[in-house]
């Protein structure tokens, strides 16, 4: 299902072709005067992006308008109150309550793909839902005014749109259960050391920063970077000697698509 401009404005999203330069594409969330808040309205917008990709696009931006990336989820959607844009939350006694979150979390989870290497532009607050999209992207490139938070507990929710498996590779176990039950902030610089961060830049150097990165990365020959996420990416889940074979694997397979062209 594509979604028209008009259609994902009203999600609270935008897409733009060719930005920050061709092969790239850079989804912004558009809702300023909300600090971005998300709905599940937004997230089925960002499952259209996701299953309507032009084949070109290889690089995916994902930043937020205004001064925050995203304040997490719309706090009148938690207080029973309606959102423009997006259905209520469900009962947790629906039957179908599992399968809703599973719905929503497709927004999320399309990010991965191998076809693609996603980037998150973090400048501001990135809070819960906010953080958990930053956590959803391959990379992550932070402003010194980023600032991030896993809200979740303290409102008595886990964080559930495919943000705490990307969190415990990153950070490990014990940081990623201080960070989740403390619910603090981490400023940029912390975020740098914990490894949640590929890089960090003044504010003002965000957009250059993210351009020079995707463009780097559209040097690399499309089947050519596709292989190299699908191998690193099943190297945590491999012995070495697995690793190893799927090494050889995927490198046979490379060589021979290439030589057949
Ligand atoms: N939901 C709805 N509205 C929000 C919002 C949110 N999450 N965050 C901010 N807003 C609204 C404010 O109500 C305010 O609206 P009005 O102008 O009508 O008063 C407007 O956005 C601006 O907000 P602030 O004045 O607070 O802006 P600020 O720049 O001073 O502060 C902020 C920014 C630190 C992000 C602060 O707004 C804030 O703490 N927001 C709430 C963050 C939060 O707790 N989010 C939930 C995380 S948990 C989660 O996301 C669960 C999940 O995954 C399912």
């Amino acid at each position: 299902m594509t979604l028209s401009p008009g259609e994902l404005a009203r999600t609270g999203l935008r897409f733009d072709l060719d930005q920050p330069l061709p092969g790239a594409a850079t989804v912004t969330l558009s809702r300023p005067e909300r600090r971005n808040a998300q709905t599940p309205g937004m997230w089925r917008g960002l499952a259209a992006i996701g299953r309507s990709l032009p084949e070109q696009v290889r690089v995916v931006v994902i930043r937020g308008e205004g001064s925050s990336f995203s304040a997490g989820i719309d706090l009148r959607l938690l207080g029973g109150e309606a959102v423009p844009g997006s259905e209520p939350l469900p009962s947790p006694a629906d039957p179908g309550f599992e399968d809703w979150i599973a719905s929503c979390q497709e927004g999320f989870g399309w990010l991965r793909q191998p076809e693609i290497v996603s980037i998150a532009a973090v400048h501001g607050h990135a809070i819960g839902a906010g953080f958990q999209l930053a956590l959803g992207c391959d990379l992550r490139v932070l402003a010194d005014t980023a600032q991030l938070c896993m809200r979740e507990p303290t409102l008595g929710l886990v964080p559930d749109l495919m943000g705490t498996k990307p969190l415990v590779d990153i950070v490990g176990l014990p940081r990623a259960l201080e960070i989740c039950l403390t619910g603090r902030i981490l400023a940029a610089a912390e975020a740098r050391e914990l490894r949640l961060a590929e890089l960090v830049v003044p504010a003002d150097e965000m957009n250059g920063a993210v351009s020079d990165l995707a463009a780097a990365i559209l040097t690399i020959g499309p089947a050519t970077a596709r292989a190299t996420k699908e191998l690193l990416a099943q190297a945590p889940g491999n012995t070495l000697a697995q690793q190893a074979a799927a090494e050889r694997r995927i490198q046979t397979a490379l060589q021979r698509a290439r030589s057949s062209r």
